[in-house]
């Protein structure tokens, strides 16, 4: 018997299509391919995601990034023992793609499926990188979703709190919409904000004076609406180049600055919280790892703010952090004993059962 397994990973629940062929063996786990086409480019246009255009890029690049896979890893699709691939949450006709080549693949190959949970992949991804034990509290920032966990095994995900309106990284490209830098905007802001004094404006922190873990975007985005409609001249000053600061830029930096701050805040505020509910509601103990994942966990900011307060706070790597096929890999290889030889039954769920505020309400 062979003492390593082979997990292909496969990711498009919703603009990314990501795949990654994992090794596990004894010295744990290795990347032997990892490989993104990500739709930004074509999406800029519309202004964020359309579902039906994402679905369809989808489908035209599967076929390339499979081909890609197993060639880049040597490896067979035969060799493969176990696919793991998203079927929860995400846009209908993308997860569609990703699940339906992932169920070809597996019943021509006889190869055992893993039924993913994007969110929980999210997080767990810190084990590509990091020694973590349970029981340990993630924070989930993404595109879609800002969730406080308490993660007593792999099996266990609680919800602490979660935002109310719009997530994180929603935050960040409706505000990069209204400063007219385009889609996405998260890391274009990080850069911006860099050379900006994130003291100059005042924004809201949403649900401040709430004592939980619940979250609020929206009247920060307003906040941004309203402060650009009384100065919009702050809008010619947004630098042509993002590199390097530009004199008469330091307004629009400041902006930036100013309003990921709120937005970092804001989640260190709400980590207070969540870290008191999970002591009172599931018996925390004194010390457990703090962990942060989700493609708004690259901010910078976020980062910094975070090992200020919690010296160990631990993050998952920058190109684990926004969606991809290693993280769906890496789930699969921790969940191996759920996969099911019977890949015709695998169904998505689009929604998620995160939409039923009841859970963190
Ligand atoms: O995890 P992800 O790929 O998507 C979902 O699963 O939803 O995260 C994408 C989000 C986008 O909103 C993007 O603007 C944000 O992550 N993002 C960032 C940074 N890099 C990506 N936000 C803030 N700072 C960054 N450096
Ligand atoms: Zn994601």
């Amino acid at each position: 018997m062979k003492n390593s397994k082979l997990f292909l990973g496969i990711e498009t629940s919703c603009d990314d299509t990501s795949m990654a062929i994992l090794r596990e063996s004894s010295h744990g786990p290795e990347i032997l391919y990892h490989g993104k086409f990500g739709q930004e480019e074509i999406l800029k246009k519309w202004g964020g995601v359309v579902p039906e255009i994402a679905a369809r890029n989808h489908l035209a690049k599967i076929p390339t990034l499979l081909d890609d896979a197993f060639t880049s890893a040597k490896i067979s699709p035969k060799q493969i023992d176990y696919i793991a691939v998203t079927t929860v949450p995400g846009l209908l006709g993308p997860l569609l793609t990703g699940v339906n080549t992932a169920k070809t693949l597996a019943l021509f190959h006889k190869t055992p499926i893993v039924a993913v949970n994007h969110l929980y992949a999210h997080l767990e991804a810190i084990h590509l990188t990091e020694k973590v034990t349970y029981p340990y509290l993630g924070l989930l920032i993404s595109g879609g979703h800002s969730i406080f966990f308490w993660v007593e095994n792999a099996h266990s995900f609680n919800v602490l709190g979660s935002t109310i309106d719009d997530a994180c990284g929603e935050a960040f490209d409706k505000g990069g919409k209204l400063l007219e830098l385009g889609y996405p905007a998260g890391h274009l802001i990080d850069k911006l904000a860099q050379m900006g004094n994130a003291d100059r404006y005042e924004f809201p922190i949403g649900l401040k004076s709430s004592a939980d873990a619940r979250l609020s975007f929206s009247g920060l985005k307003t906040a941004l609406r309203n402060f650009i409609e009384a100065q919009p001249e702050i809008l010619t000053k947004k630098p042509a180049q993002f590199e390097t600061a530009e004199e008469n830029s330091q307004d629009f930096y400041d902006l930036c600055a100013s309003y990921q701050n709120a937005i970092s805040k804001a989640l260190l505020l709400k980590m207070r919280y969540a870290i008191k509910i999970a002591k009172e509601k599931f018996q925390a103990p004194n010390k457990f790892p703090i962990v942060l994942g989700g493609g708004v966990a690259c901010n910078s900011k976020i980062r910094e703010s975070f090992k200020n307060k919690y010296a160990d706070a631990l993050f998952v790597k920058p190109e684990f952090c926004t969606d991809n096929g290693a993280m769906i890999a890496n789930y699969g290889r921790l969940h191996a004993q759920d996969a099911t030889p019977f890949p015709q039954c695998l169904q998505i769920d689009a929604r998620g059962r995160f939409i039923d505020k009841k859970d963190y309400q």
